[in-house]
Order: C-alpha cells, then structure tokens, then sequence
C-alpha cells in the first residue's frame, strides 16, 4: 500500500493508493478511530458496481452503514441536492460525531464534501474517489461545493477529508474518454513540476490508458497526488502558488465554455488548452520552440473525441475574459520555462494569444489509440 501525506499542520491527511483497496476500507477508518456511525454516499453507477464491496469491508469492521444513493450528473451538483442530503442525513439520526464517506467522482465528492463541511458546522469526510480526475485531483486540497444556476462551483468551502482512499482497479469500469479526462490532469501535473514524469506518462499514454500495464498506472497516480500534495500543501488557499495548477485552463475552460458542456470532457479541453500554453510559452517565456513543438505532437496523440467547429478565436477569447481567472481584467496565463518549472503570467498580448487560438482550430485531433 503507497501512503501520500497531505501536509497541513493539524489538517494533515493521509492518501492511501492500492489496487483493490477497496476491500480494506473498514481496517483503514478503524486505524483512524472513525466512530461506527457512517454514512455512505454515492450514485446510481458507482453504488451499482462499488456500494457491496465498502460496505461489506465497513461492516466486518464493525462500522453501522447507512447509504444515501444521491442524484448523479453535473447538473445536480447543487444546493438542491444538498438540502435533500441534509435531510437524509437528519432522517438517519446522524450526528456530530457521524463520518460522511463519498464514493464516487468529483461530483459525489464535492456535494458530499460540502455536505460533510456545513452539517454541524462539519463533520467527518472519507473520500474514496472512483474516476481518475476524482482521484489524482477533486479529492485531493479540500475544495468542496456545488454549482449555482449562474456559475459552476460557485458555492463552497475548503474543507480538508480525514482520509482519501485510491483504488486504480475501480477505473477498468470507467468509460475510456472519461480516463483520458483525467489523464489530462495527470500530464499537467508532469508539465508544471516533473519533466521525466511528462516524459513517462507521454511514452506510455496507450498502456495507462487501456489499463494494460497497472503499475504504470500506479505509478502515474501516485506521482500526480504527490505534486497536487506538495503544492496544496504550500499553499491551501490559492493564494499563488496553487494557481499553477491552472496550465492549460484558461484556454481550456474557454473551449468548455464555448463548445458547449458536454462536447468535450473537462480534461479534452484541457489537453487542447496545454498544447496552447506550450505554444505562448515559447514565445512568452523561456521555452525552447523545438521542445514545445515535440510535447505538443506528443500531446495530440491522445484522442480527443470533441470538435471544435461552434468555436471562432473570437468567441474563444470573449469567454477567456469572462472567466473567473481574470483579475484586474488580466487574463492569467500558467507559462512553463521548461518542462516542469512553472510561472504565472498576465501579460501575453492579445495578438499572440488570438493567433494561438486561430492555430487550435485547425488542428486534426486523434480519435483513437
Ligand atoms: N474539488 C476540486 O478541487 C475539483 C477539481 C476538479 C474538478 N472538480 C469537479 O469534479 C467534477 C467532475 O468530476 P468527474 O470527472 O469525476 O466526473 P463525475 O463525478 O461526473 O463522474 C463521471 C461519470 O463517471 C461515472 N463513474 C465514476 N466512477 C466510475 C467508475 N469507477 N466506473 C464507472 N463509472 C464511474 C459517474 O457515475 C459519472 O457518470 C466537476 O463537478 C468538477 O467541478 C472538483
Ligand atoms: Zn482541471
């Protein structure tokens, strides 16, 4: 079992990484004298295929399960969803001392996070993160909350769990693009810190992918939680550095934004804004051009399933300043002078940054491996 410390003083938490660790749940919570009273939240597939296995392993422990099956998708990821756990949870008779454990994605995780957050001003929160994304990202840094009709994630809190719990075997039963989604943010993870990292998940994207060789997958993971660790770590509350987490969202967001919710994954989009910041970086920062020209073929070998043809440079750029990155009416760019060192930007014309988009447009996306 790999163990990763989330270090944040007397919040500081423990992420547990191992194949079918699924079956160990209950000997991990007892460790960390977790009361019996639990509740398990999750959502209609995960609850399908996960719910026995956690609450079987919860139960030999001695743990008292009740489960809530919540209303999944993004689109109730809000506070109706949350008022209907509250009163679920009251139902229940949970109480202070109770421990809300959420299984799933980052949807499951960030409602039931923030429910775990705001129910007695906080209770006990387990995470066990069931999609890539959920699990080298959402889970990981305590943000937690819920979209409101006007704007996504714009109700929250950072509220750190008490144990994240990471079983890669869980991802053979997610879907191939939402994989990829999460891999996006696995390769970012390699671009702003780690440039042999990059390097390996870039050579062996096909195997991690397809789940083919697992260690690798381990091993991909492990690395992600460490570096999203570290700088959650150094800086909790986004204050500056955490910001680097950001490489290839500004265009990314703005492709999401633009093309319409759906028609790409979170992750697509952002693999599409990193070859973006790749470019900019050349020019704007110290990147070398061959380097970025070689990352950013590398990069597109991926396959991406949406299209980019309801978005113009324009429209593109119009949803870059609206975006809630913008400060003082800057658009932040994540730059890198290398592969792996990462600075921030605000200053990348908007000429360079409209010939960057008019050069996405044209690219021919891979649609397989
Ligand atoms: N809190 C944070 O720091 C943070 C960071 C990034 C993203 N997010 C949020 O995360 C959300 C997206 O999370 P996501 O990408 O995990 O999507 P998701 O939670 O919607 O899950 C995607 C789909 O996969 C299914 N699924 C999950 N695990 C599965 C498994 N093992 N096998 C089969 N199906 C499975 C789900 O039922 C769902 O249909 C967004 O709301 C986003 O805002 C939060
Ligand atoms: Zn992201």
């Amino acid at each position: 079992m790999h163990k990763i410390r989330v270090d944040l003083h007397e919040r500081s938490y423990p992420i547990y990484v191992k194949n079918e660790i699924l079956s160990s749940v209950g000997q991990i919570l007892k460790q960390f004298d977790i009361q019996p009273n639990v509740v398990l939240i999750s959502g209609k597939n995960v609850s399908a295929l996960y719910r026995d296995v956690v609450e079987k392993a919860l139960e030999e422990e001695g743990y008292k399960v009740r489960f809530i099956l919540m209303p999944s998708g993004e689109a109730n990821k809000n506070l109706q969803t949350v008022q209907f756990l509250y009163d679920r949870m009251l139902d229940l008779k949970m109480d202070r001392g109770s421990t809300v454990i959420a299984l799933g994605g980052g949807v499951v995780g960030d409602t039931a996070g923030f429910l775990a957050a705001t129910i007695y001003r906080g209770i006990n929160l387990v995470q066990i993160p069931t999609t890539l994304l959920s699990q080298v990202d959402s889970s990981i840094g305590g943000k937690v909350g819920v979209n409101h009709s006007r704007g996504k994630n714009l109700i929250g809190a950072i509220y750190q769990p008490k144990i994240v719990i990471v079983d890669p075997t869980v991802l053979k039963t997610l879907e191939f693009r939402q994989r990829v989604s999460g891999f996006a943010e696995v390769i970012k993870y390699g671009f702003i810190r780690d440039r042999i990292f990059t390097q390996f998940l870039l050579e062996n994207f096909a195997d991690i992918l397809t789940l083919r060789n697992l260690d690798h997958v381990n091993a991909a993971i492990i690395r992600a939680i460490e570096i999203k660790s570290s700088i959650v770590s150094a800086d909790e509350w986004e204050s500056s550095l955490r910001m680097i987490l950001n490489f290839g969202h500004t265009v990314g967001h703005a492709i999401e934004h633009t093309a319409g919710y759906g028609t790409f994954t979170h992750g697509e989009a952002v693999i599409i804004g990193m070859c973006a910041a790749l470019k900019i970086s050349a020019q704007m920062a110290a990147l070398d051009t061959k380097t970025a020209e070689t990352f950013i073929s590398s990069l597109l070998r991926i396959p991406i399933s949406g299209s980019l043809q309801s978005c113009t440079p324009e429209t593109l750029f119009d949803a870059m300043t609206r975006d809630k990155k913008v400060r003082n009416g800057k658009i932040q760019f994540v730059l890198l002078q290398k592969i792996g060192d990462a600075i921030i930007q605000d200053n990348v014309p908007k000429e360079m940054i409209m010939d960057v988009l008019t050069w996405i447009k044209d690219i021919t996306f891979a649609k397989a491996l």
